[in-house]
């Protein structure tokens, strides 16, 4: 008979998807407002098939529409963060205080993607879609098919397929990598260290996604949970 723990599935990795329900009503209005800075940027070439803002657009952007989508993300993140912390902060959670360290958009069409990354100086990461081709247009492009403009996340596991071995006992390994279908009013939060990238698009709609870095702090004291003594 087998054990109760006779496997340990360790290391999980932690993604966080929610959805604003006020989307429908929000997004349009800061699509035009986005594209608006973007044609003001001294930095934007207005044919290009890519754009990316700068990263300063949460003290940018002043609209009771942005404050209600910027508190769906922190919301989002708090969210996310607490359920990924159960049973690493203390039983007696402390406050705790986000801080967004960037937040930008990015505009994409005509087949451009971003490559693979991750992001640094931070914990969590994140990225809200304001806009794209319906599910069933973006997945019937002849070329890009259905991994037309998703964001293709790669786990721990990626790294360990580079000329290694596989055979039916390591099939558990072969789903290295996962897509998330770019759907308008969607939010992903995920760890800053796992690889990600946005496959290419193309489309009727620009692609249009805001994407940024956040910290986590305890209101009060230190945020390292194991301290070093010098005895
Ligand atoms: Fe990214």
């Amino acid at each position: 008979m087998l054990q109760a723990d006779a496997l340990h599935s360790l290391w999980s990795t932690p993604v966080g998807v929610h959805s604003f329900d006020r989307a429908a009503e929000v997004n349009d209005t800061l699509v035009r407002v986005l594209r608006a800075l973007r044609a003001t940027d001294p930095t934007n070439d207005p044919e290009a098939a890519f754009y990316a803002s700068a990263d300063d657009l949460l003290q940018r952007v002043r609209l009771t529409e942005w404050q209600a989508l910027v508190q769906f993300i922190v919301d989002g993140l708090r969210q996310t963060v607490v359920l990924a912390n159960q049973g690493a902060w203390p039983e007696a959670k402390p406050g705790f205080q986000i801080a967004i360290r960037g937040l930008w958009c990015q505009m994409s069409n005509r087949g451009k993607h971003h490559d693979v990354h991750t992001h640094g100086n931070c914990s969590w990461s994140g990225v809200y879609c304001l806009q794209v081709d319906d599910n069933t247009e973006r997945e019937a492009h002849p070329v890009l098919g259905a991994a037309n403009g998703v964001t293709r996340f790669y786990g721990p596991h990626f790294n360990h397929l580079g000329g290694a071995h596989m055979d039916f006992g390591n099939a558990y390994l072969q789903h290295a990598h996962m897509d998330i279908a770019p759907l308008p009013g969607q939010l992903v939060v995920f760890p800053s260290w796992l690889a990600h990238q946005a496959m290419p698009y193309d489309g009727r709609h620009d692609r249009i996604i805001l994407s940024f870095n956040a910290s986590v702090h305890v209101a009060q004291g230190s945020d390292q949970l194991h301290g070093y003594s010098s005895s």
